[in-house]
């Protein structure tokens, strides 16, 4: 059987040889007692792209995300953000758990929030209330299928936000796709925030790590808070390394990656009972809709893990397919040919036995 073509997400890549030449030549130290040279160097290429006085390197984009809530909020704040965004879907309500925080999480179309919707929800200054303390947005948004969050609408949010006296953090995980898609330039989306996080194990294909941006004061308190979420690296210039191998050389061709999910997002438009929701796709992923009487999506993602395509079931009738590194564009061409003759084949009564594990 020929490998599968995994579009389950952006975060399946393996380090490339040069990746692992750049990780074995590492120089490193403890960057808990004082420093690691490669944290050092990643840390300050990565605050000078986003702009930003300085940035941390830590673990995973969760640590990174929840550390931002920590140094913007005190037990008894509330935050506001997406509804369907990464911090208040997907990390266990961190928030609550390990800094007493509450969210307020707004309904936004695609993952997209306008700044009407949000003029009314400062909490008066009262001693029944949460404060409101942050305003925290995610682009590209991942449940709004990579969605680019509008530039404008951006800016507008955290005008409003700062004039409001309240701060801003964005959850980048996959910061440098919009970048690739708009145009833009990281440093002018990252200078509306306060802080910034970006992933470098996502489209960028890193084994491991994110970093968190901001002004120099809140960085060092990020960096206390860091360690006690036990993110303290000792010789972690060893995945730095490949961080910064991503960084130098993986942002320009994210480009690559949305032409490909393009050509997948075909192959669902062709397919019998699979519809595109959105319709639009912005980036790198690609979310659809499975009609019922093809079954639940588990039944179609089993049938195309036989064919040799790995996606996931994000829902009881959804599906995502992300395309990354190691996707050429013949692998999407394949990808979306399968899916079309599978949808066909299930159309047609064949059914695999087993149903996939849901992910959601
Ligand atoms: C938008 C977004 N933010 C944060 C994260 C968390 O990153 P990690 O898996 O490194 O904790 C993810 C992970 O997929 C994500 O999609």
């Amino acid at each position: 059987m020929p490998t599968p073509i995994d579009l389950r997400s952006d975060t399946v890549t393996q380090p490339t040889p040069a990746m692992r030449e750049a990780i074995a030549a590492a120089p490193v130290g403890d960057d808990v007692i004082d420093v690691d040279p490669t944290v050092e160097q990643l840390e300050r290429r990565t605050a000078e792209i986003l702009g930003k006085e300085a940035a941390i390197y830590m673990p995973s984009g969760t640590m990174t995300n929840q550390v931002a809530l920590r140094i913007h909020c005190r037990p008894g704040d509330e935050f506001i953000c997406e509804s369907g965004c990464h911090i208040y879907n997907y990390e266990q309500a961190a928030y609550a758990q390990l800094s007493g925080l509450a969210v307020r999480p707004v309904q936004g179309d695609e993952g997209v929030l306008k700044v009407d919707q949000l003029r009314t929800l400062i909490r008066p200054d009262n001693d029944h209330l949460v404060r409101t303390r942050l305003v925290c947005l995610e682009n590209t948004h991942n449940r709004g299928a990579g969605r680019v969050l509008p530039h404008d609408g951006v800016v507008e949010i955290c005008q409003w936000a700062h004039e409001n006296g309240l701060a801003t953090h964005l959850d980048g995980a996959r910061l440098f796709n919009a970048v690739a898609a708009t145009g833009i330039a990281a440093d002018d989306w990252a200078s509306h925030f306060d802080t910034v996080s970006v992933c470098f194990s996502k489209g960028l294909g890193a084994p491991v790590g994110s970093a968190l941006a901001g002004p120099k004061d809140l960085i060092r308190q990020a960096r206390r808070h860091r360690k006690v979420f036990g993110g303290g690296m000792r010789q972690a210039g060893i995945i730095a390394a490949g961080a910064l191998y991503a960084l130098e050389h993986n942002r320009q061709r994210l480009t690559e990656d949305h032409q490909n999910a393009q050509f997948v997002a075909d192959g669902v438009r062709r397919a019998e009972g699979l519809r595109l929701d959105p319709e639009r796709v912005d980036t790198n992923m690609v979310i659809f809709r499975v009609d019922e009487r093809l079954g639940p999506a588990s039944t179609l993602v089993a049938a195309l893990k036989q064919r040799g395509l790995l996606v996931l079931a994000i829902g009881p009738d959804q599906v995502r397919a992300v395309t990354h590194l190691h996707i050429t564009a013949s692998d999407a061409a394949r990808a979306a040919e399968i899916l079309v003759e599978t949808a066909a084949d299930i159309a047609r009564g064949e059914r695999p036995a087993l149903a996939e594990e849901p992910a959601y």
